[in-house]
């Protein structure tokens, strides 16, 4: 058993969370890492308020542990969704990009709040808002990490941040947990590994491609959805990172968007607006362009596997990733990976 500060303040048993992933992170993912002792997380992005409401319900309905959400506070639906997971007394609320104005309200029902970072002084910033935990994302990972590598940022971070911090960007089996515990952490946080677990839905043909790539495989750019971002380094990625700026996609993607998102055009076009100006953490026209066209573009990779066309958000830990094992075999096995390495470098302490 690794007992850490975020064990306990969660309330779990293991120091593992699963990323919140738009599209990979439904209902039975979260609910099989819960169940095996993690902390799953449910990312909300491709959601209305009301569908996340029923992916909450349909997770309690998978497992009693606690589980949390994912919310992109400046994106669509972000304050209509975080009324959602307080009134649904979601028992952690996982945030990024905006400022939280609804910590006391959690708090009030007993629930938690993260940040996800990737610099360290916006990890101070959020313990010093009142989060209970914090996550930190190195370079390495899927989405969106910022310059510094984990290795630089975990120990920087932790030196000023007094709650618990959960280190995401390239954590893939327990070494990996055993050197963010070693560099500060109090956890881990994995994308790119337990996307590629039997329980998760990302198409076959994409797995595989993971499962045949290194560490040199991904593109890291802001051309996948207008933040530096990290991909696969597959055909469609390649294209994306070819093409001049993609205005037919985009306008066409806008469209498709809008549909999904069942918003009226006087609503797409408020919302767009909103998210140009939402200061320090706006997103121009031309990112929210890139991101709609990156949008069409995962979907086609994630659930149709259209490895000519669609993109798929990966991490440099493809790198050490050669199975699809079940999310229980998964963390037994990097927690075990984990105890025997910090027992080991214990008994060579002398
Ligand atoms: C397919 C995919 C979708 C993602 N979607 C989100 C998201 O909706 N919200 C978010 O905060 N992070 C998102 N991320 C980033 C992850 O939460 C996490 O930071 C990252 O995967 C950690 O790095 P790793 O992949 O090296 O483990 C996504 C990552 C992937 C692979």
């Amino acid at each position: 058993m690794i007992k850490t500060r975020m064990t306990e303040v969660f309330g779990i048993q293991h120091p593992i969370m699963l990323a919140g992933m738009n599209w990979i992170t439904d209902a039975r993912l979260v609910a099989a890492v819960c169940n095996a002792g993690g902390l799953g997380i449910f990312a909300t992005a491709r959601c209305t308020p009301e569908e996340m409401r029923e992916n909450i319900r349909e997770i309690r309905k998978l497992t009693d542990r606690p589980f949390g959400v994912n919310i992109i506070l400046i994106f669509f639906g972000g304050p209509e969704k975080i009324k959602v997971a307080i009134e649904e007394k979601v028992p952690i609320i996982n945030y990024t990009l905006g400022k939280p104005w609804f910590i006391d309200e959690v708090h009030a029902y007993g629930g938690k709040v993260m940040g996800t970072t990737a610099l360290a002084k916006h990890a101070f910033k959020a313990a010093q808002l009142g989060c209970d935990a914090v996550i930190v994302t190195g370079h390495e990972a899927a989405g969106h990490g910022a310059n510094a590598t984990s290795l630089i940022l975990i120990p920087i971070a932790a030196s000023t941040v007094k709650v618990p911090i959960i280190a995401a960007g390239g954590f893939y089996d327990g070494r990996g947990l055993a050197a963010a515990l070693a560099l500060g952490a109090d956890g881990i946080s994995m994308g790119t590994r337990l996307m590629l677990t039997k329980e998760s839905i990302l198409h076959d043909s994409f797995k595989k491609l993971c499962l045949d790539a290194t560490e040199q495989d991904t593109l890291y750019d802001t051309v996948f959805d207008g933040l530096p971002g990290r991909a696969l380094k597959s055909k469609g990625a390649k294209d994306m990172q070819k093409r001049g700026f993609p205005f037919v996609e985009a306008f066409k993607a806008a469209s498709q968007l809008r549909n999904e998102m069942k918003l009226t055009y006087p609503q797409f076009v408020a919302l767009s607006l909103k998210m140009m100006s939402a200061g320090e953490e706006s997103s121009p026209l031309w990112v929210q362009a890139r991101q709609a066209t990156g949008l069409a573009r995962f979907l086609r990779g994630i659930y149709d596997g259209d490895t000519e066309e669609g993109i798929l958000f990966a991490g440099q830990a493809i790198g050490g990733i050669h199975d699809i094992p079940t999310v229980e075999e998964l963390i037994h096995r990097v927690i075990n990976e984990a105890e025997k390495i910090l027992a080991l470098l214990n008994a060579q302490v002398h």
